[in-house]
């Protein structure tokens, strides 16, 4: 150590800690070489697996969703399960692990961040890692937009609570907020409330009034932008001024993986900005996602933006907001940042998206997509027995719904009419098969993947598909 070195740096580049890492992270790779496919688990490692979940069972008080414990170990988007069981991870923790499993790269980071002096890093005491994270967001979302602060949180209904102080405080005393129909938007109290799903809000006081502007609907094209504008309109003349936000997912993830065209937001963030209301945009689920690595950037709508939010993918979840959404001292702070584990391997997973070739029309991102519909085109076309008419949440018919869909690294299928009991059924068949999936929508619903689109190549798309055909073959032989 000089003076011109602190104590940890010369830590984190000492040959023997490096050499450490290295030989750790060898150990890791060797282990890996293991995982080369789905396989079923030993006999030997069942009784371990459903000890684990009939402990998580009583810990919860109810059987978990999925018969899942992760053995601590995968090889990208493989992972091995307690029972020794490896199967393909398309869901990825609800879209968190872009990387997928047992990443070296990742897993050595990690390493040397846990070499820091605290696990967790927070609002009052945080160490260079909180601002290079912080820095590394705005640069990126600040190439096409005024976003230009950032507030750093845990999860991803924090982030969203925090835009939505911002909003408030700015737009005070306006009240209300506006927010997409079959929208989800996390599980705080008033996030359940914003979000569109009675179960999520079932027993909750409504403490925020909120107004829904139903989202595009591809089956009616023009005249569904015309009704969201007219309905957008109707609120802003029923509540002049009251309107704090209009928080926005441009996918929407837990709806279904609903897409719109820029055509379809562009009039209603216009108005928003006419009105002084807040364009605030969730890209908890869609960040880093897509063909660049916010979707607001990917439509144009940089211009508009006001508040936007992200979390899964980043590790550790922010709000980001212009100049002139500043809150006051006291609105926005918290005991916890994120850890310095996270804050590290989330900036990583970062700038190698950044650096990769992930984005744009011909980068990674959109290729694995274009696999994905190649092989969901041939499922259709080989199995229509798959793949009957599809139905809307009142049973009506959606006739321009087509069977399979998302945009980049949001990918869903839609398989037996969209009918929520076969779809669970599919998706523990999957399961079984070796391919972890899960639904979205709410009539009709879907098979969502969320791969692991770091480390997912086109090619892997053969096995997996070999293993939905045979897991929807189930489900049609089990009727
Ligand atoms: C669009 C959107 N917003 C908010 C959230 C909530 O994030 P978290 O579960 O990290 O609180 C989610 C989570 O699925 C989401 O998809």
């Amino acid at each position: 150590m000089t003076s011109q070195t602190t104590a940890a740096s010369s830590l984190v580049d000492d040959p023997t800690v490096t050499g450490a890492i290295e030989t750790i992270v060898q150990s890791l790779v060797d282990r890996q070489r293991s995982i080369t496919g789905a396989r079923p688990g030993s006999p030997e490692l069942s009784a371990t697996l459903d000890g684990f979940l009939s402990r998580q069972e009583a810990i919860k008080g109810r059987p978990a969703v999925l018969p899942y414990v992760g053995s601590g170990l995968g090889r990208g988007p493989l992972v091995e399960l307690a029972d020794g069981s490896v199967k393909w991870d398309l869901i990825n923790g609800i879209g968190v692990h872009m990387f997928g499993h047992s990443d070296p790269d990742l897993v050595a980071t990690a390493l040397g961040a846990a070499l820091s002096d605290t696990l967790m890093q927070g609002n009052l005491q945080f160490n260079a890692d909180a601002i290079e994270f912080a820095e590394l967001l705005l640069a990126e979302a600040g190439r096409s937009s005024a976003l230009k602060h950032a507030f750093l949180i845990n999860t991803g209904a924090m982030a969203n609570e925090s835009a939505l102080k911002l909003c408030f405080q700015k737009n005070a005393p306006a009240s209300r907020v506006l927010a997409f129909g079959c929208g989800f938007a996390g599980r705080t109290t008033t996030m359940a409330q914003i979000g569109d799903s009675p179960a999520n809000r079932e027993g909750l006081p409504l403490t925020v009034p909120v107004d829904y502007v139903p989202f595009f609907d591809p089956d009616r094209a023009d005249g569904s932008i015309d009704e969201s504008v007219s309905r957008l309109r109707q609120y802003v003349r029923r509540y002049p001024r009251q309107h704090a936000g209009f928080v926005m997912e441009l996918v929407q993830g837990e709806g279904g993986f609903n897409v719109a065209p820029r055509e379809f937001f562009v009039p209603l963030v216009e108005m928003c900005r006419e009105q002084g209301i807040a364009v605030w945009i969730d890209e908890i689920q869609t960040f880093g996602r897509t063909a660049e690595m916010f979707y607001f950037q990917q439509l144009g709508l940089g211009e508009y933006v006001d508040v936007v939010t992200i979390g899964k993918l980043s590790q550790v979840c922010a709000c980001l907001y212009t100049e002139s959404y500043q809150p006051k001292p006291g609105l926005l702070s918290a005991t916890f940042i994120g850890s310095t584990v996270a804050l590290q391997v989330g900036r990583r997973m970062i700038e190698r998206l950044r650096d990769g070739g992930y984005y744009g029309p011909g980068g990674r991102i959109a290729k694995l997509h274009e696999a994905f519909s190649e092989h969901a085109g041939r499922l259709i076309e080989r199995h229509p027995e798959f793949f009957g008419p599809v139905s809307g949440p009142s049973g009506e018919p959606v006739t321009a719904a087509r069977f399979h869909g998302g945009v980049g690294g949001l990918m869903r299928l839609t398989p037996f009419g969209g009918e929520k009991s076969r779809i669970l059924r599919a998706v523990h068949a999957l399961f079984d098969e070796g391919v972890i999936a899960f639904y979205c929508g709410q009539g009709p619903h879907h098979i969502r993947f969320l791969p692991p689109v770091g480390v997912m190549e086109p090619a892997h798309f053969d096995e997996v598909f070999e293993i939905v055909e045979r897991a929807f073959g189930r489900v049609i032989s089990d009727q």
